[in-house]
């Protein structure tokens, strides 16, 4: 099958090719999804394909908004109706309990809850107004792989596989949704992302977090949780402490061929990068370290191969706590001073 690449003026294109039954990968103000006809069973099977995912991770459902919602969910609790209003659309999912059969198993993995997502991408809303049908959407990358923040991520990974991808441009945030569970007595974070633990509070009050490192023999509250992620090929060493750069740098240059280097540009300028570094720049701060991290790890294995990538660890607080998620998977939690 070729892949089409569809322009944000082809809506319709794409969106007779979701009615069709078959996949398209469509833009988000997070990371591209890799979208299909949320009630057409069939189709969600295909999706789960196409990724290499595992079939009890379930699917967020992407909405044009809340009255989408409540076809499928239990009457809305209060809060929920608060942080829709204060977020959505954006990079929010909310997990809901279901009417009974609402959705079928394969979006929902089994459970009785679904997530929901309001994008903030306007040819995504456009495709799905016009495709008449909320649209499942996973992150639109092989499974274990960095999520995709370009629409070219999504085609390495997934040409000939999918029927189009919706194209524009890179993604804004570059990490993805905080995935919040409305279902429990204390909403509960499952996933750091966009919206922060700080955010959320200040409309709702206390949240709890349930988004840290799962042992094995532990069972985590979002399936997807449990699974390798965000793996590139490479070997990541996390460099939490500026003063942890010299002794890291040092190692870098005792290697025999490349190494990567991805920090932000002040934290590298005082240091002499060694001879075998590739440098990639992470920008200024932390929104663009949590925008270019995916892009970093993609850099590393197809443009510029390596077989370590020491990457700048920052404060887990803010976005950095869903910056620090991404990479301590990426890493499998190994960092520079105890590697
Ligand atoms: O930003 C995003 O959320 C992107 C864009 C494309 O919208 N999507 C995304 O989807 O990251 P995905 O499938 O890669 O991650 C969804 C996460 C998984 O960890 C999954 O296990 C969890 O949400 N999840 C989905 N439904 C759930 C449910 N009913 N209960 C608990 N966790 C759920
Ligand atoms: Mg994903």
């Amino acid at each position: 099958m070729e892949t089409k690449i569809f322009k944000p003026n082809q809506i319709n294109q794409a969106a007779a090719a979701i009615k069709a039954g078959e996949l398209v990968a469509f833009p988000t103000e997070t990371v591209y999804g890799l979208g299909a006809d949320a009630t057409n069973e069939a189709a969600v099977k295909q999706v789960y394909q196409a990724k290499g995912r595992p079939s009890d991770n379930p699917l967020i459902v992407h909405v044009t908004g809340v009255d989408q919602v409540r076809k499928y969910a239990q009457p809305l609790p209060a809060a929920a109706e608060k942080l829709i209003k204060a977020f959505w659309p954006g990079p929010l999912t909310l997990i809901f309990e279901l009417q009974p059969g609402a959705l079928s198993k394969s979006v929902t993995g089994g459970l009785t809850t679904a997530a929901f997502r309001n994008p903030d991408n306007q040819p995504t809303l456009d495709l799905i107004r016009e495709s008449g049908v909320p649209l499942v959407g996973p992150s639109a990358n092989t499974s274990g792989k960095p999520s995709p923040t370009l629409a070219e991520h999504v085609y390495h990974d997934l040409n000939g596989k999918i029927a189009g991808i919706l194209d524009d441009g890179p993604t804004r945030v570059g990490v993805e949704s905080t995935v919040l569970d409305m279902s429990t007595d204390v909403p509960t974070i499952l996933r750091p992302g966009g919206v922060t633990e700080e955010q959320l509070e200040k409309v709702i009050g206390t949240v709890r977090s349930s988004h840290h490192h799962v042992g094995a023999g532990e069972v985590p509250k979002a399936p997807g949780m449990k699974y390798k992620h965000y793996a590139p090929n490479a070997q990541v060493y996390i460099v939490d402490h500026e003063e942890d750069w010299p002794a890291a740098l040092a190692w870098a240059g005792q290697q025999d061929g490349q190494v990567g280097v991805m920090a932000l540009a002040a934290t590298i300028a005082n240091d002499r990068l060694p001879a075998n570094a590739e440098f990639f720049t992470l920008g200024a701060d932390m929104q663009t370290a949590s925008h270019q991290l995916f892009a970093g790890l993609r850099h590393f294995d197809l443009e510029s191969p390596v077989k370590s990538i020491l990457a700048q660890g920052f404060d887990d607080q803010g976005l950095g706590a869903a910056y620090m998620n991404r990479l301590n998977k990426s890493a499998g939690q190994t960092h520079f001073t105890n590697k």
